[in-house]
């Protein structure tokens, strides 16, 4: 049995006094909500602030991205080491670092390892821009994605992750990919390439998230979709009573 996971991806947004207002208003209605896993991703300054919080609370904290070397000469970066105790999550390849950024994948294939081997859970995410899509190459995009950032890792390992699959042009627009859609590539793709790589019980432990336009009026129809074992919420999560609404309707279709 895969638990529910619906995380909230703030993404810029939210000032250090903005983020423990936000997370103070939504904190007793998640508590409220058992049987799905949940978390929040704010920005770096905020994490210690929104970790004081939720001390103690069943609410994680994840961070939005970091360096793969514990310390060292990277002006501007994050590492393992300052996250480890603030943070049980840490979002990795997220479109936007690919981007604006420059991640590639074998930056995030680093990464996930340096997470890992610092006792962070890192949420994985893949997905095909609208070019893609259209040229109808989501499969080759998505399939080697997950072959390239899961590289060298463990079965074991590999049945511990949280993969977000977020297809770009469903981010932030509006536009979410159908349930069927979604479930599609993820079944056939994610959980197929991870079956073929690292053998079945990894594909079939392996959590996976859809991310994209989703909110309280959509989550439900991927909720029921067999292989979607929760999502990874932007724009919605910045609103605490719309994003408390989600988990609650998550834990209505899967919770434990
Ligand atoms: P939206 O929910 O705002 O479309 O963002 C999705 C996302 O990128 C989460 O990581």
């Amino acid at each position: 049995m895969r638990k529910p996971f619906i995380a909230g991806n703030w993404k810029m947004h939210m000032t250090v006094r903005e983020a423990e207002e936000l997370v103070k208003a939504m904190k007793p209605g998640l508590e409220e909500v058992s049987g799905v896993e949940k978390a929040v991703c704010p920005p770096f300054v905020d994490i210690p602030a929104v970790a004081k919080i939720l001390k103690g609370s069943s609410v994680k904290v994840g961070a939005q991205n970091m360096h793969w070397e514990e310390s060292g000469a990277f002006t501007g970066e994050i590492s393992p080491l300052m996250l480890q105790g603030l943070c049980d999550y840490v979002i990795l390849g997220h479109s936007e670092r690919r981007k604006y950024f420059g991640e590639t994948d074998e930056g995030v294939n680093r990464k996930v390892k340096s997470a890992l081997a610092h006792g962070l859970a890192p949420i994985i995410c893949v997905g095909e821009n609208l070019e893609q899509n259209e040229e109808g190459l989501t499969s080759q995009v998505v399939r080697g994605q997950v072959r390239a950032d899961l590289n060298g890792l463990t079965p074991g390992q590999v049945a511990g992750l949280v993969i977000a699959y977020e297809p770009i042009w469903a981010i932030g627009t509006g536009k979410a990919a159908t349930p069927d859609y979604a479930e599609k590539v993820i079944r056939d793709d994610i959980r197929g390439t991870i079956a073929e790589v690292f053998g079945r019980d990894a594909a079939e432990r392996v959590r996976v998230q859809y991310g994209g336009s989703t909110k309280a009026a959509n989550i439900e129809s991927f909720m029921v979709m067999p292989d979607i074992d929760g999502a990874l919420v932007g724009g919605a999560s910045l609103k605490a009573a719309e994003f408390v609404e989600m988990i609650r309707l998550a834990a209505k279709v899967k919770g434990a």
